[in-house]
């Protein structure tokens, strides 16, 4: 495992090997932008075939001769494989070519850890690499049981290394979790205050470069880092932006996803990525212009499932439409009638207005309004109300009750029900709030 430093890869040679399990195989030019994403120089790309990976050296001694060769001819520092390498093939191939070699997973933790820019962002970066390493000393350590002596395997006393290696690998993975949880904690206080005042969240959330901070920094007019470059963003930046109808609106920009993201990092990510879980709507921007754009979209889906934000009411937004040919910018709707793609371009801003729009309306089918008219021994309901923000209007009405006119989420009017035991009901005169029976909502599932 290489040191993840700001270290550059320098002069890289790359090597591709296609398996015929398609589940392994990986695109070569999504390594070269990873690659000049982490600041390397391409050499040279080799591309080879094999119907299984070889136990030590992963692509067979010939083609190691031939990889050698290339980075002697052409002064390499590098070599990265774009597939994951055991912990033994890396040092046998180390030791043969004589310098570093990485899989795409370490190339991987090293742009996450290049570009991790808040504290919580360094940390999970942190976590994710030490959880890698953890799971490759772990196979290093039961491997080496099997096959004690074997080439390029440490022997009789390495044991003991390993074993020191490992606790104080479990120390600073406990210790680094420890304070992650604190971070975490004083996020989601921040969203339980967020929730409390009923200010809907939008997660922005896709696969890498498809745009999403140049979107997040066009519709918010807020500074966040963007760059020709993968995984620009890893650290949810939020801005609160004023719709019409709708009011106040936080807008979280999130990591961007990519495909066999390795698990460590999903894990890593976990606390980041469960906010977009809690969102009200989730934009899911795709880069229109990209050929394996159907692929980007089923790996977000299946981050999304991964974190439970499967069900998240969602808005397909194709970027980068001033790319195509003939873009039409229009909004396509569901079998409902429900907003579900629309065409945009963050860089000339078509189509930014009807996004915007989408949003609203899509938001605003959460929301109810109604008038409820309570009398005096009804004081904490009418406090509940006012505290999530929800009363436009109060005035005594003649038949001496208050009347109140309310706008509010309609999960959250069941939250109140529940807590004001059945007082919201009695107020607006019903037996069940309409809009919740509609949903099949159930009130016991309430906490
Ligand atoms: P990650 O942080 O890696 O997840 O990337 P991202 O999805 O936030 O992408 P980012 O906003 O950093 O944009 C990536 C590149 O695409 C930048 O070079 C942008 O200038 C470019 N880009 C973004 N939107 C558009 C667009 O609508 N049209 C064109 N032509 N380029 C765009």
């Amino acid at each position: 495992m290489p040191d993840l430093t700001f270290e550059a890869l320098g002069k890289t040679v790359l090597v591709h090997v296609e398996l015929p399990d398609e589940e392994s195989r990986e695109d070569v030019s999504e390594l070269e932008r990873l690659v000049e994403t982490a600041g390397g120089e391409i050499a040279e790309v080799i591309i080879c075939r094999r119907d299984a990976p070889d136990p030590s050296t992963f692509i067979g001694s010939g083609k190691v001769l031939e990889v050698d060769d290339c980075v002697k001819n052409t002064n390499a520092q590098t070599v990265i494989f774009n597939s994951r390498l055991s912990p033994a093939q890396e040092r046998n191939l180390e030791k043969i070519f004589g310098i570093r070699v990485m899989d795409r997973i370490a190339l991987i933790l090293l742009i996450f850890a290049q570009r991790a820019r808040t504290y919580e962002g360094k940390l999970q970066v942190e976590l994710a690499r030490l959880q890698y390493e953890q799971a490759r000393l772990v196979r290093g350590w039961t491997h080496l049981e099997r096959q004690k002596g074997g080439f390029g395997l440490r022997g009789g006393p390495g044991e003991t290394q390993i074993e020191l290696d490992r606790r104080a690998l479990r120390e600073r993975i406990a210790a680094i979790k420890r304070e992650l949880d604190t971070v975490e904690r004083r996020r989601g206080q921040n969203r339980n205050l967020r929730q409390k005042n009923a200010v809907p969240q939008v997660s922005f959330v896709g696969y890498t470069n498809a745009g999403k901070s140049t979107l997040f920094n066009t519709l918010t007019a807020a500074e966040v880092y963007v760059a020709d470059q993968l995984f620009a963003t890893l650290d949810p930046t939020l801005r609160t932006l004023n719709l019409p109808v709708i009011g106040s609106v936080v807008f979280a920009d999130t990591v961007g996803f990519i495909r066999h993201l390795p698990h460590d990092l999903v894990a890593a990510f976990r606390g980041t990525l469960e906010e977009t879980a809690q969102a009200d709507l989730l934009l899911h921007i795709v880069d229109a212009s990209d050929k394996r754009l159907a692929d980007n979209i089923e790996a977000v889906n299946s981050v999304l499932k991964q974190v439970g934000a499967e069900k998240v009411k969602t808005l397909l937004v194709f970027n980068k439409s001033d790319l195509v040919e003939n873009s039409s910018y229009e909004l396509v709707r569901d079998d409902s009638g429900a907003p579900a793609r629309i065409y945009v371009s963050a860089k000339t801003g078509a189509g930014l207005d009807k996004l915007l729009s989408a949003v609203s309306e899509l938001l605003s089918a959460n929301i109810v309004a109604f008038t409820v008219k309570i009398d005096s021994s009804e004081g904490k309901l009418r406090g509940r109300l006012y505290s999530c923000g929800a009363v436009t209007r109060e005035e005594y009405g003649e038949d001496g009750f208050l009347h109140l006119d309310v706008r509010i989420k309609a999960s959250d009017a069941a939250k109140i029900d529940k807590t004001c035991d059945g007082a919201l009901r009695r107020a607006c005169g019903l037996k069940k709030l309409p809009w919740l029976a509609n949903d099949d909502f159930d009130f016991d599932s309430i906490d």
